[in-house]
């Protein structure tokens, strides 16, 4: 039966009808469904109650996941059933924080067992760095590292490092130490990175499942010449290490195998964070205690999937929503909203996360489907985001929205005779911010506050807007771990939900294949004046201006 036929989903699709004929204005002001609608798990708290949805619409969201079979694709995808048909490839991304003693049998080894292997090689060698027992070329410690890496390979690496570079324990593991990241093909990156670096005591970790990335091939080859021009050839063994699946090209390349950190195909690169892709530098940066506390609080996460009801369960609530929103409301946009500034880098995270494994046009089975999938994500922390896009959120599209916050500061500051802490003036927003967007102002607010007749249709806020409401207790690396996890398993549901298969990503490799044929041309052009052939006639006109 397909997805559309699902009762449960007619029923949504008749319900949106009675939901139009709501405002969340009169639904907030029910106490009791308020109760309702929030959920915890070890210290995030979700409050829900800013959707446009009663109880009913909660009712038929987890008769939809039940009828699609969620608990049974969730079971399949953690007992490592090859759900990534498209790749003939298992999902095992929690095995990556698994507990040691647990057991997930692929292909007769035990691929926990294969992760702890890892994670012991990383924590002998980071500490070896950190330690300087590990020299470089030049007999001096190792300080600095950059990690070259692009998509799964740096977004979530990245997330991590900004999360924790404010953490008071994480800053202070880091004292002495610097981590640069380097992504894009673009000799502006190469620049930035390694600015004020010496090559004498940076250590380069090259980052690649497939160890064949075009921008991280070419971006290795350049900081390898770095390296080899200030210390000689012989200094690449000691200076650069790599995180991949293509042990054959890392040798190739020159990088020692008793220096390259495995991982494995059923980790996909958007979920790689928490293997040795995030592990290495991110252990080099904040030392390996840091990371376990990390890997602890995705652990945590990941359980409270696979275990908690439906209905209490934070990534299952998160991900109907996000079909409710999506499909059922047509709100092709989502929104990120984290009220702490280390998080800085989630959106872009989960942007790759969400939109590289939801933004497919046809159901696992190949059928195009009758409704699209994925959401266009984007964030910023607040209050920046409300000085910058807030007014489109407010007054413009709707656009659903996760409010993220927390009881504590990394970082505590009060002034002498301000009315409240800085936090809680961070704080004063993330609350105001969902209730403004839920409830909005009305022409008669307006006037009764006096506003100018001609003024009121611009003031007037059409409220109605939903959102999420997060809140933690702290940023750390137990509760990033945690986030991470959340947010990966809300896209994961989405995508069972959809019927689509969320781990494969063949939609960024069109491109790929004509920027190889851009690239021939650019080059026979430039070394032998080969005239500009094959392209349709504005690329054409176009390659001629580039080259002329
Ligand atoms: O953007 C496409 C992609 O294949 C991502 O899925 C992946 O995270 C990224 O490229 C980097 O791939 P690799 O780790 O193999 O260099």
């Amino acid at each position: 039966m397909s997805m559309t036929q699902k009762p449960a989903w007619k029923a949504l699709a008749q319900h949106t009808g009675e939901i139009k004929r709501t405002h969340l204005s009169e639904l907030m002001l029910d106490a009791k469904r308020c109760a309702s609608m929030v959920a915890s798990h070890d210290g995030v708290v979700l409050d829900y109650s800013r959707q446009i949805a009663t109880p009913k619409t909660i009712k038929l969201l987890l008769a939809l996941a039940k009828q699609v079979g969620l608990q049974n694709s969730l079971k399949a995808m953690a007992a490592a059933k090859k759900i990534n048909t498209t790749e003939d490839r298992a999902v095992l991304h929690i095995a990556l924080r698994a507990d040691k003693k647990q057991r997930i049998m692929l292909d007769g080894e035990d691929t926990v067992a294969q992760v702890h292997q890892v994670l012991k090689q990383i924590k002998a060698f980071s500490e070896r760095i950190r330690s300087g027992a590990w020299k470089g070329a030049t007999g001096k410690k190792l300080t600095d590292v950059v990690a070259i890496g692009i998509g799964g390979s740096y977004l979530g690496p990245e997330f991590v490092y900004e999360a924790l570079r404010t953490d008071p324990a994480a800053a202070k593991a880091a004292k002495g130490r610097r981590l640069r990241f380097l992504a894009n093909v673009d000799p502006i990156d190469v620049t930035r990175a390694l600015d004020g670096l010496d090559p004498a005591t940076t250590l380069v970790v090259v980052i690649s499942k497939t160890f064949t990335t075009a921008e991280t091939t070419l971006n290795a080859k350049t900081v390898r010449q770095w390296l080899v021009k200030k210390l000689g050839a012989d200094a690449v063994a000691k200076h650069m290490v790599a995180v991949s699946t293509n042990l054959k090209d890392v040798a190739a390349f020159g990088i020692d195998l008793k220096n390259v950190f495995g991982f494995w195909d059923w980790v996909g690169g958007r979920y790689s964070v928490c293997s040795a892709v995030g592990v290495v530098p991110l252990a080099l940066q904040y030392g390996f205690e840091q990371i376990e506390q990390f890997l602890a609080g995705a652990r945590s996460m990941d359980q409270h999937l696979l275990t908690a009801p439906l209905e209490k369960n934070l990534p299952v609530i998160m991900g109907l929503l996000g079909v409710w929103n999506a499909t059922f409301q047509g709100h092709a946009t989502r929104a990120l909203l984290p009220y702490c500034q280390a998080l800085l880098k989630l959106a872009p995270h989960i942007q790759q996360v969400d939109m590289e494994s939801n933004g497919k046009r046809v159901s696992i089975d190949g059928k195009v489907l009758p409704y699209e999938t994925g959401e266009i994500n984007f964030g910023e922390p607040g209050t920046n985001g409300q000085h910058s896009f807030y007014q489109l959120v407010h007054q413009g599209r709707v656009v659903p929205s996760d409010f993220i916050g927390f009881k504590y500061s990394q970082q505590a500051q009060s002034l002498k005779g301000e009315p409240v802490s800085n936090h809680d003036e961070l704080m004063a927003n993330f609350f105001a911010q969902p209730d403004a967007l839920a409830f909005g102002k009305t022409e008669e607010q307006c006037r009764a506050e006096g506003i100018a007749e001609k003024l009121i249709p611009h003031k007037v806020f059409a409220g109605n807007r939903p959102s999420n409401v997060l809140l933690l207790e702290t940023l750390n690396a137990y509760s990033t771990g945690q986030l991470l996890a959340l947010y990966e398993h809300r896209t994961i549901v989405q995508g069972f939900i959809w019927g689509i298969n969320s781990f494969d990503q063949w939609g960024v490799e069109l491109g790929k294949v004509l920027a190889k044929q851009v690239r021939t041309q650019l080059s026979a052009s430039r070394t032998k004046k080969a005239k500009v052939a094959g392209f349709n006639p504005a690329t054409t006109a176009m390659l001629k201006r580039y080259l002329a």
